[in-house]
């Protein structure tokens, strides 16, 4: 059982290429993730979530049409977590390949100049076919007690996005978060489309489905030499 769990956390991974549009994940399984999602731990048992889920093709179309323009802060700091080869990435141990961005995206001389050129893309080219979005939103008006920024708030929505890709994962379904759903104005126009109030933020967006191509790419992570401490920071584990 451990050893599944385990498998399952390690398999787990971001899937980022076009999904099939007229493939639809059974409703069996999304009330499987959804049911997940229910028992998520969150800070003082808050359940600070609701979950939007759009699988219909005339509001997925609208959501898909709403354009989004990349920023330079969003470049900057991407730039911060890129390699540039598999042997700088192994060595890293975190962050990705710069390969996954356009050419201009990973040079700093041409993030400026790339950022005023470019032109406010569709988010049809994030959801890639997606037949299904699940949009996840809180109460920005609470927060957990005594959480200064709702920091407590915030890990437990993320306690909520693993355990749904979890689920996925042991299902075979895929999945990719999205963050460009959430950001001023894309987050406001979506919240009109969908009904959602005001006060209610997007915090991620699933998109779920199932693949076109085969989803294995480079992943690192560190050792656990590298972050577990035993008994004092500093006094590094090398023999668990
Ligand atoms: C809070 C959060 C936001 C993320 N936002 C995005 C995103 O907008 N687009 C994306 O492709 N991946 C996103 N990811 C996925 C991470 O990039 C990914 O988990 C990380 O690179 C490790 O890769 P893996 O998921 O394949 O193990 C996000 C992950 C988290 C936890």
């Amino acid at each position: 059982m451990s050893e599944k769990i385990l498998e399952t956390i390690q398999e787990r991974l971001s899937s980022r290429v076009p999904y099939e549009p007229n493939r639809q994940v059974p409703k069996e399984d999304l009330k499987k993730i959804l049911e997940a999602a229910r028992w998520t731990p969150t800070a003082h048992n808050m359940q600070n979530f609701d979950i939007v889920v759009v699988d219909d093709k005339t509001v997925l179309d609208k959501i898909g049409n709403i354009r989004s323009k990349i920023s330079e802060e969003f470049l900057r700091e991407n730039y911060e977590q890129l390699s540039f080869s598999r042997e700088e990435l192994l060595k890293k141990k975190t962050g990705i390949l710069g390969s996954m961005f356009p050419p201009e995206w990973v040079d700093p001389a041409k993030i400026s100049e790339a950022v005023k050129k470019a032109a406010p893309m569709p988010l049809t080219q994030s959801i890639r076919g997606s037949p299904t979005l699940l949009i996840v939103v809180y109460d920005s008006r609470k927060r957990a007690p005594a959480s200064h920024g709702d920091v407590l708030g915030f890990i437990s929505l993320g306690c909520l996005m693993e355990n749904m890709w979890l689920m996925a994962q042991s299902l075979g379904v895929s999945i990719q978060i999205l963050s460009a759903l959430s950001a001023p104005p894309v987050e406001t126009e979506i919240k009109k489309l969908l009904n959602v109030p005001d006060y209610m933020r997007i915090a991620y967006t699933c998109r779920i489905g199932y693949a076109t191509a085969a989803n294995k790419y480079f992943r690192v992570r560190r050792d656990l030499e590298d972050f577990v401490h035993h008994n004092k920071y500093g006094d590094r584990v090398s023999n668990l």
